[in-house]
């Protein structure tokens, strides 16, 4: 495994740092890829990797980071990196989370417990969905020493929510991640086409918002179940009702980055849910910039959609990004080999972001800016590592 010293100090990243150790296992994210879509049933296989509408905003996502071009300097000492970050007051081991994703059961038997066991092995915050097959109390259970944060949707009936929420900080959760981009969920034509719907699996949240458990739902049905009038009072409301920090997820534009944080949020998360709402919006690549500039100085802006590899990590905490989430390479990471997957799928992660900050000439991740970004996209003017750009 990678040379860790000091949490978040790794000696001489090499570019085979997670492989050492574990050789029956995949190398690459695209081989996690190929093995999850052969393994998995192909109605469950489509609703993990699939986008709203044409998926444009899908594939824009891992283009946009593609985009960005990189200006490494050389002769810096990068024997030893350091890939430490923070977030929310509280430090990491290195910028790579786990998004919250829903139904793991369907990937892996083990479900959110082999993931949050996989997180907490690779020290990555594990982002717990609200649409999980596993309760709070469990997870926390299973990965007692991980970081774990809970994502909220708000259902009509809002004491599902209410009890989901309050099992989760009684279980150790350190945040509340509320989903804004979900008034209805998004057109999935992968979806439609192969008429996915949630085989009977006890998801506790559509139990208790239905009244009855391993009901068979489709996502227009689970959808319904949730709050469309939501708006930014209910972020104040969970804001003042809550003991947990709120963090919104969703937002794309500095308008609505302003409004959170006037709203209470302790952090923003940039994000189109992966291209699966809106079909169009712009990459959260693109997005990130003007939020940065709108409540950087004031909040922890988080980001995700389409974070494939260590030089995804670094363009985004140039951009001014705290942390990363990283969605379906975590799935398929779970699909592939459970708890085993998703840690090696989180550690080459890790392992490429340090490999890539040394080859950047830049040894601590806190010190990267837009001066490692060939053309600085829009914001406040950058500083070089040495002022002199
Ligand atoms: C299969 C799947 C299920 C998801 N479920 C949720 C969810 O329950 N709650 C949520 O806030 N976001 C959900 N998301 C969005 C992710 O949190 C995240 O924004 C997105 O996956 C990041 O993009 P990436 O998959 O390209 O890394 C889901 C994404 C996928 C792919």
């Amino acid at each position: 495994m990678s040379a860790e010293g000091r949490a978040g100090e790794r000696k001489s990243p090499s570019a085979d740092g997670a492989t050492a150790g574990a050789p029956e296992l995949p190398a690459t994210l695209d081989e996690f890829f190929d093995i999850a879509r052969e393994r998995l049933d192909p109605g469950t296989f489509g609703y993990y990797a699939g986008g709203a509408g044409a998926e444009i905003t899908l594939r824009d996502n891992e283009q946009a980071w593609a985009r960005l071009r990189l200006r490494p300097r050389m002769l810096v000492d990068v024997s030893r990196c350091e890939t430490s970050t923070t977030v929310l007051g509280e430090d990491l081991a290195h910028p790579v989370c786990v998004a919250p994703t829903a139904f793991h059961r369907l990937a892996h038997p083990e479900g959110e417990a082999a993931t949050a066991v996989g997180a907490e092995r690779a020290a990555a915050p594990f982002c717990l969905s609200t649409l999980a097959t596993a309760r709070p109390r469990e997870v926390a259970a299973a990965a007692p020493a991980g970081r774990r944060w809970f994502q909220v949707y708000v259902f009509r009936d809002r004491g599902v929510t209410r009890a989901l929420c309050e099992e989760a900080a009684e279980s150790g959760f350190r945040a509340l991640f509320l989903t804004v981009d979900v008034p209805f969920f998004g057109r999935r034509e992968r979806d439609l086409r192969s008429g996915f719907a949630l085989p009977a699996i006890d998801v506790p949240s559509l139990a208790a918002a239905v009244g009855e458990p391993g009901a068979s739902l489709d996502m227009r049905a689970i959808g319904e179940l949730l709050d469309a009038s939501l708006t930014w009072r209910d972020v104040e409301e969970l804001v003042g009702t809550s003991d947990l920090p709120v963090v919104v997820k969703g937002v794309l534009t500095a308008e609505d980055a302003r409004r959170a944080v006037a709203s209470g949020a302790a952090a923003v998360v940039v994000s189109n849910h992966g291209g699966r709402q809106l079909d169009g919006v712009r990459a959260s690549a693109d997005a990130l910039p003007e939020v940065v500039e709108e409540v950087g100085d004031e909040v922890d802006v988080l980001v995700d959609g389409g974070i494939r590899r260590g030089t995804d990590v670094l363009k985004a905490l140039a951009l001014g990004a705290r942390a990363v989430l990283v969605g379906r390479p975590v799935l398929w990471g779970l699909a592939t080999a459970g708890t085993a997957g998703v840690e090696r799928v989180l550690r080459l992660l890790v392992d490429d972001f340090a490999l890539s900050l040394a080859l950047c000439g830049v040894p601590r991740a806190r010190d990267l800016d837009r001066s490692v970004l060939e053309r600085p996209p829009r914001g406040p003017s950058v500083s070089s590592v040495d002022g002199s750009l």
